[in-house]
Formats: C-alpha cells, structure tokens, sequence
C-alpha cells in the first residue's frame, strides 16, 4: 500500500487520539521497523497493524477509526491531487467517477497502487447513487468515510447505507442519497 497513505494515518492518529497513542503505535517490532516515508510501498498488513494498536491503545472500534480515517483522507488526497476533481460539483459525481476517472489518474501516477473496483448501478443525477465495491481488502468503511470526506468538501450532506452481498469475490453494495 502507499506509504502517502501511512504518512496521513500517522498525521491523522496524532490529530484525533494524540501523540502518546501514535508513539505506541509506531514503536518497531519484530514484523517492522516501523518507519513511512511517502513515496515507499508497504504492506497492507502493516496498515491493519497500525489500525489494530490504536483499536487496543483507545479502546474504540475498528470501524470507527477506519471511517474517521476515511473522511480525514479525502480531504488529503485532494490537497495532493486537486486536478482529480476539478471537472466535479457534486458528491455523488466524484463518487460515481472513482473507477472511471480518479483511481485511474491515480494508477498512472502510482503503478503499484493497488486499488479497489467501483461500478456504478444506477444513477439519479446530484441525488442518488448506487455502487458496486469489490475488494479483497474489505475497506468498505474506508470507503464509506472517504464519500463522507467528499461531501464535506462539497459541503453537501449525504446518507450511505451499504451491505455486503458477497464474500468471493467481496463485494459491497452502496446505495448513496444526497440529503442536503
Ligand atoms: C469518494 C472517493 C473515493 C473512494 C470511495 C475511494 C475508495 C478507495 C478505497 C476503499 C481504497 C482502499 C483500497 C481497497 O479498498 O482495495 C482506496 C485506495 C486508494 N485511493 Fe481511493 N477513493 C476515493 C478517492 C480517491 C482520490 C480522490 C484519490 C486521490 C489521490 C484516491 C487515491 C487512492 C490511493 C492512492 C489509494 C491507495 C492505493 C494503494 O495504497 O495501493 N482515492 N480508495
């Protein structure tokens, strides 16, 4: 996985659960030394790792920093990439448009990027959306938080409801209304 997206992780545990939880995180172990700099590529494990020591530091649940973590990054990924959205005006457009459009720019700058598959199911213009994800990583609720993040940028607000309607290959289906 991109090390851009453990340099956010890290910057993102000191904002929102404080420096003592992220120095615990980051102490090395036996499986890594634990050092991230943005243009490396890391395993995904060592990302599941991070997430699982702030879960047992903080006492919260796995989906609630991963949704945090989503919502936080949108927001980061832009400032980085801004022209992914440019042609943009609403939440549901840059959602619809993640597999057509931005994860491709996305593979062009960063090859090795291993990136999830969307497919769009229905679309009702700004309003509605449903989306297939399909995903050995299961990152749903990153997902979730990373729509999230797209409608504060659009300072819109959205309602996500999702389920999983397949294990192999996993696959979730979004169903997302704009609300305001
Ligand atoms: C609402 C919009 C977006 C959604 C729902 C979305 C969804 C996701 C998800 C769920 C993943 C985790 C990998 C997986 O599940 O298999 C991912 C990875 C990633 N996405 Fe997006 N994404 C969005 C927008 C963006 C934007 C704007 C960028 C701009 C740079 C971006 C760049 C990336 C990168 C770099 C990765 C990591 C790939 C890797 O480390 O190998 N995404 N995306």
């Amino acid at each position: 996985m991109k090390g851009a997206v453990f340099t956010e992780f890290i910057e993102f545990v000191e904002e929102s659960y404080g420096f003592d939880t992220a120095d615990v995180m980051l102490e090395p172990d036996e499986n890594s030394d634990k050092i991230y700099t943005q243009a490396g590529n890391y395993p995904f494990e060592e990302l599941v790792a991070l997430v699982l020591s702030v879960h047992e530091t903080e006492k919260v649940e796995l989906e609630e920093i991963l949704f945090k973590f989503g919502r936080y990054l949108f927001g980061k990924l832009i400032r980085m990439a801004p022209f992914l959205i440019s042609d943009s005006n609403s939440t549901i457009e840059v959602i619809s448009k993640v597999d057509t459009y931005i994860h491709i720019e996305v593979k062009k700058l960063y090859p090795e990027a291993e990136l999830p598959k969307f497919h769009v199911l229905k679309i009702e213009g700004v309003e509605y959306l449903e989306i297939e994800y399909v995903s050995e990583k299961r990152l749903e609720i990153l997902a979730k938080g990373l729509m999230m993040g797209a409608s504060d940028y659009f300072k819109e607000s959205i309602d996500v409801f999702y389920e999983v309607v397949n294990e192999e290959p996993y696959t979730v289906i979004f169903k997302v209304r704009k609300i305001g």
